[in-house]
């Protein structure tokens, strides 16, 4: 990883104190001002509400350029990935920052498929959750009690040999979770399939019943997880990043990650997305009707799938997930008809003033359940979908976060609006 370029320095007047700020430049010519000297030289604190002015920390791992629409892992676009590479390869290019080699690749997807187990044990904590459990609190759940079963890491090789058995066993992990909570019996990881494939095997297969995987589903799972393995500093990322900055290992950070990718505003979009699709078709397709429910700022309706923090243009991985929903639509003979009317809102709302001034486009969530539901993957379970592609990336980011020496402990501070002093009397009988 290059370190950030020196530039000039920033000039800052607080109050009455003129203070030199650092200021460095990335590879893409992204600049920051270094604010360690403020406080301790000036007691004053900066406040961004939402980061979303602040940098955390400098990474090699993805770029993003919002106004242009750009998105590159290692500096690789997503659309060449999406349309030539697999999410092994994409997983590992993540992780250790380079292509792999073949004899590199098929080694990896080799320790994959040996450590897609679950310890038998493990299968007592599923029985526990009723099936109404949510799969993403479950995902959680398990992930961080493999803490109990692997000890924590001390050495390289531990941390990777973690980092292999969660990428495996996460994905049987996510399939567990779905045969539970609709009574079937687990399927057991089978080394023969790929891991797009196998994830298909462990949820559809059923006992007594021939299952073939459908090398279209495989490969469109497949691009999907490479477009949601990685989104630079994002909210379950930053979260990620945030637990491991304390020491703590790897699976609880994981854990605390997919809590944060859960969110409506966050992962939990692509479920939101297809209930509000869903919602518009049961209330006569009235499009326009929602359409300005998002604008009004009494409701508290929003456009699920819509907007970004850092996108104020088109989302590529939206671009791309839009294309492949029509094709796979039309392969599998599927007319669903939330996604005419997701390309009605789409036409609708980016013709739209509000939309336009706000810079409100569609996400990477807004397309990506309607490919998930012809799958026959039911909503409850898009959000893992978008948890299992973005593990290797929330990795990738977490050892970064281990061998910067720059890292300290999160610690962000704040500006106090409460009582200011005030003696303690007793009120009432203690
Ligand atoms: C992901 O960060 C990442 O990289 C995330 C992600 C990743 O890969 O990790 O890309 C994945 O989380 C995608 C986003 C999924 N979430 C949704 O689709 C939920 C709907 N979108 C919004 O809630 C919102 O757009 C966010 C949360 C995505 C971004 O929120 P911001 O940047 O804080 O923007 P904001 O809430 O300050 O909105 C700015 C304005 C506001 O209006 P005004 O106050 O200026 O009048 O735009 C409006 C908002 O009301 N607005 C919307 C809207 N999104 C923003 N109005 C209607 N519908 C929307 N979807």
């Amino acid at each position: 990883m290059d370190n950030a370029t020196p530039m000039d320095n920033a000039t800052l007047t607080v109050q009455d104190q003129t203070l030199e700020l650092p200021l460095t430049k990335g590879t893409e010519n992204e600049v920051a001002i270094g604010i360690k000297a403020l406080r301790p030289s000036t007691g004053v604190i900066t406040m961004d509400p939402g980061f979303a002015n602040t940098g955390s920390c400098e990474s090699a791992i993805t770029f993003i350029d919002g106004e242009k629409g750009i998105l590159r892992y290692r500096g690789y676009p997503i659309e060449d990935l999406a349309e030539k590479s697999t999410f092994s390869e994409v997983a590992y290019l993540l992780i250790y920052g380079e292509l792999p080699t073949a004899d590199e690749l098929e080694s990896f997807r080799r320790q994959l498929r040996r450590h897609s187990l679950l310890h038998e044990d493990m299968k007592k904590f599923f029985e526990g959750y009723p099936p109404s459990a949510p799969p993403m609190s479950v995902l959680s759940t398990i992930v961080a009690s493999l803490a109990a079963y692997y000890p924590v890491a001390n050495t390289d090789d531990d941390v990777n040999l973690n980092i292999i058995r969660l990428i495996a066993k996460l994905n049987t992990i996510a399939a567990f979770a779905y045969k539970k909570s609709v009574g079937q019996p687990y399927v057991y990881p089978c080394n023969d399939h790929s891991y797009a494939g196998d994830f298909l095997h462990m949820m559809f297969a059923v006992p007594a019943e021939r299952y073939d995987i459908d090398p279209l589903l495989t490969k469109t799972l497949d691009m999907l997880l490479i477009l949601h393995a990685d989104h630079e500093q994002n909210c379950s990322t930053s979260t990620v990043r945030m637990v491991g900055s304390s020491g703590a290992d790897l699976f609880s950070s994981i854990s605390a990650g997919i809590q944060a990718l859960s969110g409506p505003l966050h992962g939990g979009a692509n479920q939101a997305v297809i209930e509000m699709l869903e919602q518009i078709e049961n209330d006569g397709r009235n499009i326009a009707k929602y359409v300005e429910l998002a604008k009004d700022r009494d409701s508290d309706f929003r456009l699920m799938g819509f907007g970004h923090r850092v996108y104020k243009n088109f989302d590529p991985r939206a671009r791309v997930i839009k294309q492949k929903a029509s094709e796979v639509l039309d392969q599998l003979g599927v007319d669903d008809p939330l996604l005419d009317i997701a390309r009605e809102l789409e036409r609708i709302a980016l013709e739209d003033e509000f939309f336009v001034e706000r810079r409100l486009y569609p996400n990477v969530d807004f397309y990506s359940g309607i490919i998930y539901r012809a799958m026959g993957i039911p909503t409850n379970m898009f959000t893992v979908m978008f948890a299992l592609g973005r593990l290797p990336g929330w990795i990738a980011q977490w050892l970064e976060m281990k061998k910067d020496p720059a890292t300290r402990i999160y610690r962000p501070r704040q500006i106090y609006t409460g009582s200011t002093e005030r003696a303690y009397e007793v009120i009432g009988e203690r």
